[in-house]
């Protein structure tokens, strides 16, 4: 049963799941197979689960995605059920649900930021936002981008853009972002500006994607969140349940490998991907997202 009202279609036909075939075929939705969505956003791949009779509780750390989701899935009754605790981050709920003894199926962490956040202007998330450069997802992020340029000394941000962003200029940005901070420029779309001034060379995306990414990755402490979550994965997952990652950054995708490979050593997965799973061309024509989807899954032993 796919829904077909019209809020479903409102909210949905704006964001294409990625992976969505791939996602069904490792988890195996089917009436009375219980899956943890980790990463609801807009309930693409839940609804997609819940068209194949499974049952979906979901999580997301931003109140919006939590209410057009909602709206969104209405139609599938019980069978879908919102985690509500707080904060509303996947590490905490997966910890929480391990505390309680709770087992399922299935779990699906599909990462990163949604491109409802991404294209809404007033979130500064985007390099051409003339909002101020916020960047936090929702639930249990302190600090915007602007506190942590602030906060950071001019090596400690060049650190930060390095590691996260993996930006070879990650001196000169700084050094760049701290200046413009002095002189009280604050909106994304300006510190872009900064950002493209203070990197040589010309640039397939735009070269201020990669500080974009490291300071929206530090200030929602998107690596911590997965280690946890990685942690729970064994304990939340029935004997024969299964785990899909999908990860759009090769920090997050080598944590993820490694992870399942040591479970799968460890005799607490039974089968693990053996390489990455990529989305095919044809998806990738019609949905950009997906080129830099990393999916990895394993079955608990
Ligand atoms: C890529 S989108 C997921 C899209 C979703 N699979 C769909 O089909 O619509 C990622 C979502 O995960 C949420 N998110 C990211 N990190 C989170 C975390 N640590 N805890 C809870 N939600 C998180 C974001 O707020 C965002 O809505």
């Amino acid at each position: 049963m796919y829904c077909s009202s019209a809020a479903t279609h409102d909210v949905g036909h704006r964001h294409v799941p990625v992976l969505r075939d791939e996602v069904m075929e490792y988890l195996r939705p089917a009436p009375g197979v219980q899956c943890v969505d980790c990463t609801l956003g807009l309930g693409g791949h839940s609804a997609a689960l819940m068209a194949r009779g499974a049952t979906v509780l979901g999580i997301d750390r931003d109140p919006v995605a939590r209410l057009l989701a909602t709206r969104r899935l209405a139609c599938f009754g019980d069978r879908f059920r919102l985690y509500e605790r707080d904060p509303v981050t996947y590490a905490d709920a997966a910890e929480d649900l391990v505390a309680q003894g709770e087992q399922v199926d299935g779990i699906l962490a599909d990462l990163g930021v949604s491109s409802m956040q991404l294209d809404n202007p007033r979130r500064g998330f985007s390099l051409r936002s003339p909002a101020l450069a916020d960047m936090r997802m929702g639930d249990g992020c302190q600090q915007t981008a602007l506190e942590v340029i602030d906060a950071c000394d001019e090596e400690q941000l060049a650190d930060l853009i390095h590691r996260l962003g993996e930006e070879r200029a990650s001196r000169r940005v700084a050094r760049a972002l701290k200046r413009a901070r002095e002189q009280g420029v604050d909106s994304a779309a300006e510190l872009a500006a900064v950002v493209a001034r203070a990197v040589p060379g010309r640039h397939p995306r735009h070269p201020a994607q990669r500080t974009f990414q490291a300071l929206r990755m530090a200030i929602n402490d998107e690596l911590g969140q997965l280690v946890r979550l990685l942690k729970s994965l064994p304990a939340l997952l029935h004997s024969g349940g299964r785990a899909v990652i999908i990860a759009f950054h090769s920090l997050e995708d080598r944590l993820v490998k490694r992870a399942l490979r040591a479970y799968h050593k460890a005799g607490l997965m039974r089968l693990v991907s053996r390489s990455v799973v990529v989305a095919t061309a044809t998806e990738i024509a019609t949905n950009r997202r997906s080129a830099s989807a990393k999916l990895r899954w394993g079955v608990r032993a």
